[in-house]
């Protein structure tokens, strides 16, 4: 019976054609849609975006959800993501901004405001959205084994709830960690208070806050409030010469010798929970750093325009006292209601 339908359709032309392109048609939607259905009755999480702060990216197959963020920020403490007992907060503690204190090697970012970068890592090696960057995370960082999660007793329920997903897939944990990762906000800190009004500076921090926001530092025109970071890449003068690939920065990616040493700008929020500063840590206080914008920074090639004073130095020519001043300001970008949000906590 089938044999001949089948043979009746085909010997008309017409049909065949539409049947093609029906079939085509579909393919292309559900491949630019690239996802399941999206499941019902689920809770929308609305993220509060701080005054002032850009808008935020949401990828249309990824929206806000209270399950999804929920089964993200379990998936972030949860350890089955590694083959060694670690999970993301073994390194990324929240009482430290979602960083933690080390004594070698690179210093680990810390997972604040990251819905407004898309460039990601020191060297800037990774790029993309959030999702992007969690795929790497799953796949190369942690190399999840992602059978753990399906033989596991209440994760495939959630993420079938969550994404409609009969299977889990590295795709459905990166994006579920992104739902976290996207309410990482951190805008609350004294300097925030004073922009709105509620609080003052003391007159040290303003003082600070004048010398970060002058032409003479150039600070801000890289650590741009509100963010205090450009999340762009920038050679700040660490180094003058490259033999250690270690200090190569995006020229590692991109192999333009231009880039040598080019950083992604690092955000300065929470700077005081952090015990070693620039991408191989090689400064143990927020002072040194300070000392090194004054009189250390290095000449090379691709230093960027914005080092150079308009004199041709590279000094800034602080006071003892104005470094103090600057110090001071920078430790106003502490946001204690941050590190302390029990909605961002371990809910294991
Ligand atoms: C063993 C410690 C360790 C663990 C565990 C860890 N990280 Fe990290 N993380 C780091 C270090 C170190 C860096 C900086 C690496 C670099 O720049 O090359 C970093 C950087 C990142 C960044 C880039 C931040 C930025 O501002 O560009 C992301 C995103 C990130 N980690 C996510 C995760 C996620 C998600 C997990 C869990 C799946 C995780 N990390 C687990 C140490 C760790
Ligand atoms: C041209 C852009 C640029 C300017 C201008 C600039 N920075 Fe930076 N800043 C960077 C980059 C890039 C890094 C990371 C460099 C590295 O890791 O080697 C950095 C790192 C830092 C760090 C270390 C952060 C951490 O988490 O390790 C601090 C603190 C800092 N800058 C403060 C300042 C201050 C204060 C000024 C003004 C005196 C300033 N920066 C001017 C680009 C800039």
């Amino acid at each position: 019976m089938r044999k001949i339908n089948k043979s009746k359709r085909i010997q008309n032309p017409a049909f065949g054609i539409s049947v093609l392109i029906i079939l085509a048609l579909l393919t292309l939607i559900i491949s630019c849609k690239n996802d399941k259905p999206e499941p019902e009755g689920l809770t929308p999480y609305s993220i509060s975006i701080p005054k002032g702060f850009p808008k935020m990216e949401i990828p249309d197959n990824n929206q806000p959800y209270e399950e999804r963020v929920a089964l993200g920020r379990r998936l972030y403490y949860d350890p089955i993501l590694s083959n060694n007992g670690l999970s993301c907060s073994s390194c990324h503690w929240q009482k430290k901004g979602f960083t933690i204190p080390t004594t070698q090697g690179m210093p680990v970012l810390p997972h604040v405001n990251m819905a407004w970068k898309d460039i990601y890592m020191w060297d800037g090696r990774e790029q993309g959205n959030l999702e992007d960057v969690m795929l790497f995370e799953v796949e190369e960082f942690f190399g999840t084994d992602i059978s753990k999660l399906n033989k596991h007793p209440e994760y495939p329920e959630l993420f079938a709830e969550a994404y409609n997903s009969n299977t889990i897939t590295s795709h459905d944990v990166a994006k579920a960690l992104a739902q976290f990762f996207r309410i990482l906000i951190s805008a609350d800190s004294k300097y925030d208070r004073v922009m709105a009004g509620t609080e003052s500076f003391s007159d040290k921090e303003l003082k600070g806050y004048r010398i970060f926001s002058s032409e003479k530092s150039s600070c801000y025109h890289c650590h741009m409030p509100p963010l205090f970071t450009d999340s762009q890449l920038h050679n700040n003068g660490v180094d003058s010469t490259f033999e250690n690939p270690e200090n190569w920065g995006y020229f590692s990616t991109s192999r333009d010798s231009g880039q040598l040493s080019h950083m992604r700008t690092p955000t300065l929020r929470n700077l005081s929970l952090r015990n070693r500063f620039m991408h191989d840590g090689r400064y143990a206080s927020i002072e040194e750093v300070v000392d090194f914008y004054n009189k250390g920074v290095n000449h090379s090639p691709s230093l960027d325009p914005v080092m150079v004073k308009s004199n041709g130095e590279l000094r800034l020519g602080l006071t003892p006292e104005e470094t103090e001043q600057l110090v001071a300001f920078l430790k106003t970008l502490t946001d204690s209601t941050f590190i302390t949000n029990k909605s961002l906590s371990n809910p294991n």
